[in-house]
C-alpha cells in the first residue's frame, strides 16, 4: 500500500511527463478527491496509507487528466464564486474569468443590491452566473435561459443545490424571444469564439466543452448582435446589461450596446488584464418599465 506523499509524487510525475501544465496542483486535487480527504489531511498526515480502492481511483483520474480531460470534468464539479457547481459534458466548464461579470454587475448595482431585482441570464449553461448573482442579492429573483434542454437541467440542479430554486426559473429557449421585458439586470456569456479558430483551441476546451457553447460565428460576434439589439426591450429603466467578451472583442461589443441606445457603456478587465466584461445601462426614461 502506498502513502499519500508517494501517491502525490507518482501522480505529479505521470502528469508532468504527459505535458499537463501545473501537474502538482492537478495531482493534489485528484489525490484528495480519490481519497475523499481535504487538504489538511495531506498536510497533517502525509504518511497516511492510501487504500487500494482510492489508489485505483487515482490511477483512473490521472490517466484521464493525462489525456487532457479537465479536472472539473473528471470530478464533475467546479468552484465558482465560492459555490461548488455540478458540471456535465452538456455545459461549459465555468471559468474564473466569468467571475468578472459577476463582480462588474454587483458594482454597477451599487446601492440597489438590497432591492427585489429581476435578473435574466441568457445562455446560462451550468447556471454559474445566476447562482453567483442570486447568492449575493438576497431579495432578487432570476430567470435563466438556454437553448440546450440538458444544460437547463444542470442549471436547475445547481440553483437547487445552492438553495436558490425558490427565487429562480430556468427555461429552455432561443435567447429571450419568449420573454417579456422589465429586467433590472441582463447578463450573458454567449458563445464568442470565431468558428475558424475552434479547431486550433487547446484539447481541454475543444474536446470537452460543447461546441454550442463556443461557436460565435465567423467573427465571433453573432450572438452579441442578437443579444444587444434586444436589450432596450428587455431592460427596465436604469437596468444594467453585462456581457462577457473574448480578448479584443470589447470595442465591438461596446459599439453594439451603444448602437442599441444604452448609456454609460464601460468595460471591466479580468485578473489577467483582459477587458472581459462590457456593461451598459438603460437610460432612465428611455422606455417604460414593464
Ligand atoms: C459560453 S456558454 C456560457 C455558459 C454559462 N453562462 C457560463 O458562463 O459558464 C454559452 C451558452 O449559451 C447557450 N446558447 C447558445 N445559443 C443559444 C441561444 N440561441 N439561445 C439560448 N442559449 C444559447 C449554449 O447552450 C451555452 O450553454
Amino acid at each position: 500500500m502506498t502513502t499519500l506523499t508517494a501517491a502525490l509524487r507518482a501522480a505529479t510525475r505521470a502528469l508532468a511527463s504527459a505535458g499537463v501544465p501545473d501537474p502538482e496542483v492537478d495531482a493534489r486535487i485528484l489525490l484528495l478527491a480519490a481519497a475523499g480527504l481535504d487538504r489538511l489531511a495531506l498536510i497533517l498526515d502525509p504518511g497516511r496509507a492510501l487504500p487500494r480502492d482510492a489508489t485505483e481511483r487515482l490511477d483512473g483520474f490521472v490517466a484521464r487528466r493525462a489525456a487532457r480531460e479537465p479536472v472539473s470534468r473528471i470530478l464533475g464539479r467546479r468552484d465558482f464564486w465560492g459555490l461548488t457547481l455540478r458540471v456535465t459534458p452538456d455545459v461549459l466548464d465555468p471559468r474564473p474569468d466569468t467571475e468578472t461579470v459577476v463582480a462588474a454587475v454587483l458594482d454597477a448595482l451599487g446601492p440597489r443590491r438590497g432591492e427585489p431585482l429581476r435578473l435574466l441570464d441568457l445562455g446560462t449553461g451550468s447556471g454559474a452566473i445566476l447562482c453567483a448573482l442570486l447568492s449575493e442579492l438576497p431579495r432578487a429573483s432570476g430567470w435563466a435561459v438556454d437553448r440546450s434542454a440538458a444544460a437547463c437541467a444542470v442549471a436547475r440542479g445547481n440553483l437547487d443545490a445552492c438553495g436558490l430554486a425558490p427565487r429562480s426559473l430556468v427555461v429552455q429557449g432561443d435567447w429571450a424571444v419568449a420573454l417579456a421585458g422589465g429586467f433590472d439586470t441582463v447578463v450573458s456569456n454567449p458563445p464568442y469564439i470565431e468558428s475558424a479558430i475552434i479547431p486550433e483551441l487547446d484539447r481541454d476546451v475543444r474536446e470537452h466543452d460543447p461546441l454550442a457553447a463556443l461557436d460565435g460565428g465567423a467573427d465571433g460576434l453573432d450572438c452579441y448582435r442578437v443579444l444587444a439589439a434586444d436589450l432596450p426591450r428587455l431592460l427596465a429603466k436604469g437596468g444594467v446589461a453585462c456581457f462577457e467578451v473574448g480578448r479584443g472583442q470589447d470595442g465591438d461589443v461596446a459599439g453594439l450596446m451603444r448602437a442599441a441606445g444604452l448609456a454609460d457603456v464601460a468595460t471591466r478587465a479580468d485578473l489577467g488584464g483582459v477587458e472581459r466584461a462590457v456593461l451598459g445601462r438603460q437610460a432612465a426614461g428611455m422606455r417604460p418599465s414593464a
